[in-house]
């Protein structure tokens, strides 16, 4: 696959202007969109139709079948060219350096190192940044704690997700070609040709299925990013049926029409506040005004999404991986009695045999679920993050900011 220009139209180059920025503003980023092109060999099975798909029965069928499908599916070659919606945050405390930051992408020593956000299924890039939540408190703001410590940041939706291309749901929105979109991102923004200043670090931090995508991306191109950070990830995690059902999945486009009313059936829409809020929040550990958000800001699911859970080892990339899981994540670790993920320990604790040739940590978050950024614990988990981050990156030296205490009481 090769990558095609960017599209210009909808760049703003926000950060130049000479407005005091703050944490709870987003004037220190800008909104883009890149044209990519790129192709990948897919499993290609019959595609179902709106009846079949438009009856709960026949859907939550084709869901517990989806498994023998998939191993009965037949390899075929898919490309296409895809826009990818995307928003380009600056580190705060430079943002007075901006306007040369943005024309003088060639000075790769003073440019900050670029976090690429890859959000989960059922989200968009505005995973990374509900500072509008809470009252415009960007306390569960992994972009504005990623701008504070330091980084840049570029969060991308998708192909298939949020603004980007919704192409087939069945065919083409499968883990393969939303990895190459993904590569081909990454390509365009080290040309320096995009208004991304070119970085000497980059780094993928992915949630969930994006960390799917981060070990694809790192095992098919291991010279993509120079480190992973993998939120929700468990190598080799295999989908537990009931918990897929439970989510009471109908096509997007009769669920809320509003919303979604042009997407082909094969893109779904979860309706069960309760299923999605005990799969991906821990009980008595986050505000419950933002599970209620979350869910009615949601976002869909491609059915190609199921076909892939990415790569089970990673021994082609030799960079940094710094692997979070919340200890209470229950798609990570089960129904344990207490969802305890210490009662599990291999979930976790293969990871570095997984990426063998790589360094790095992996831990888990106290009292914290799925969506690690939306617990009370996030700010903790931000600090840890950033300070494991820039030991790994060889941007401090070693040794915790953070006081162990605070993550001891899980
Ligand atoms: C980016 O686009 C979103 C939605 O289209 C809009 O709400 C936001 O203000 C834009 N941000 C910037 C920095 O232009
Ligand atoms: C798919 O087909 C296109 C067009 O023929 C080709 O350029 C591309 O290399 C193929 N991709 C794969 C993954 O086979
Ligand atoms: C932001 O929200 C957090 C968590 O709900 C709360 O502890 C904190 O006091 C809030 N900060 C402000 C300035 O409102
Ligand atoms: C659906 O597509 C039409 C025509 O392209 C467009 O005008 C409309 O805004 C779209 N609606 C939604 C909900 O995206
Ligand atoms: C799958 O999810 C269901 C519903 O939450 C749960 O009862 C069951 O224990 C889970 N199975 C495994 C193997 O984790
Ligand atoms: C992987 O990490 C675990 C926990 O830190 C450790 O017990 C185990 O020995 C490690 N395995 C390898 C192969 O390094």
């Amino acid at each position: 696959m090769r990558s095609v220009g960017l599209l210009l139209g909808t760049v703003h180059y926000v950060a130049a202007v000479a407005i005091l920025p703050t944490a709870e503003t987003a004037e220190n980023c800008k909104n883009m969109t890149f044209t990519v092109e790129a192709s990948a060999t897919h499993i290609i099975v019959d595609t179902p139709s709106d009846a079949e798909l438009s009856s709960t029965d026949n859907l939550n069928a084709y869901l517990q079948n989806l498994p023998v499908a998939v191993l009965n599916g037949v390899p075929g070659n898919r490309s296409g060219t895809f826009h990818l919606a995307a928003v380009y945050c600056v580190p705060s405390s430079t943002t007075s350096d901006t306007t040369t930051q943005f024309q003088s992408p060639s000075d790769s020593d003073q440019n900050p190192p670029l976090q690429i956000l890859i959000h989960g299924s059922t989200y968009t890039k505005e995973y990374w940044d509900r500072g509008a939540w809470n009252d415009g408190n960007s306390t569960y703001s992994w972009r504005t704690a990623a701008n504070s410590a330091g980084y840049a940041t570029v969060a991308i939706d998708k192909l298939g997700s949020g603004a980007s291309s919704h192409p087939d749901p069945v065919l083409d929105i499968q883990l393969p070609l939303q990895m190459e979109t993904i590569h081909a991102v990454i390509k365009q923004i080290k040309s320096g040709k995009v208004g991304i200043p070119i970085s000497g670090t980059y780094i993928l931090v992915g949630h969930a299925s994006g960390s799917s995508l981060g070990a694809s991306l790192a095992q098919t191109y291991p010279d993509d990013v120079d480190a992973l950070v993998l939120t929700g990830y468990s190598s080799g995690s295999s989908a537990n049926t009931s918990l897929i059902l439970a989510q009471e999945y109908e096509p997007a486009a009769t669920s809320d029409s509003k919303r979604f009313g042009n997407l082909s059936y094969g893109y779904l829409l979860g309706n069960s506040l309760a299923a999605r809020t005990t799969t991906l929040y821990y009980e008595g550990h986050y505000d419950p005004a933002i599970a209620v958000s979350d869910y009615s800001s949601r976002g869909v699911q491609a059915l190609g999404e199921r076909f892939s859970l990415g790569p089970k080892t990673v021994p082609a990339f030799k960079g940094k991986v710094l692997v979070l899981t919340g200890a209470n994540d229950q798609v990570v670790c089960g129904s344990t009695p207490a969802r305890m993920c210490s009662l599990v320990p291999d979930a976790v604790m293969n990871v570095n045999t997984t990426f063998s040739s790589s360094t790095g940590f992996e831990y888990y978050i106290p009292q914290t679920g799925r969506n690690v950024n939306w617990h009370y614990k996030a700010p903790v988990t931000f600090d840890v993050t950033f300070e494991k981050l820039d030991y790994l990156l060889g941007r401090s030296s070693p040794g915790w900011r953070v006081n162990a205490d605070e993550l001891s009481d899980g």
